[in-house]
């Protein structure tokens, strides 16, 4: 597992909550296809529950830490240097053992996951996590992205949370922001 370092000030998505940062590296509509980023787990933290990307797989690589990756029944326990890729349309989520912190290069074939992310973090650029004022949008963008295919929660119940929040929010106008091109050309070392 290779991981090049990031660029000094990497276009990233910081979640205290959930214990997650995204520091976004290549887009799909590149060269390879591939959106690609590094993922960071902290000590303690498993990231989202249970999910499913309809229409893309995606690639763990594990470069520090153990990673625990749950799919069709089976726990795959991954170190540094492992690869597991999670076939489109699979339900996964993840276990974090040990105390330190994970990092992972993942990687996504397609475009639907980057137009959920890079869209919101280059609109509130804030390293040290998305501020509360956040919330309507990323809850809007959210719902928009679970109907583009991007990803669904397995569980119906936080999907009709998700759902019924974002319809709120609408009314008051807000809105999806639209797909960002070129974003990686910006910020490559
Ligand atoms: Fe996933």
């Amino acid at each position: 597992v290779t991981s090049t370092p990031l660029p000094e000030t990497p276009l990233s998505l910081i979640t205290p909550e959930s214990g997650e940062s995204f520091f976004f590296r290549s887009s799909a509509r590149g060269p390879d296809g591939r959106f690609a980023f590094q993922w960071r787990l902290a000590a303690g933290k498993a990231g989202p529950g249970p999910h499913v990307h309809p229409f893309e797989s995606e690639t763990f690589a594990v470069v520090s830490g153990r990673l625990q990756i749950f799919m069709e029944g089976r726990c795959h326990e991954l170190g540094p240097g492992d690869v597991l890729v999670v076939p489109a349309g699979v339900t996964h989520h993840f276990g974090h053992p040990g105390t330190e912190e994970c990092v992972v290069e993942v990687s996504m074939d397609g475009t639907r996951m980057e137009d959920q992310f890079v869209p919101l973090a280059q609109h509130f650029r804030s390293p040290s996590g998305l501020p509360l004022k956040a919330v309507p949008l990323t809850l809007v963008h959210l719902d928009h992205a679970m109907r583009e295919g991007s990803t669904h929660a397995d569980s119906a119940i936080l999907r009709g949370l998700i759902r019924a929040m974002a319809a709120f929010f609408r009314l008051f106008g807000v809105r999806p922001l639209p797909p960002v091109s070129g974003w990686d050309r910006a910020v490559a070392v």
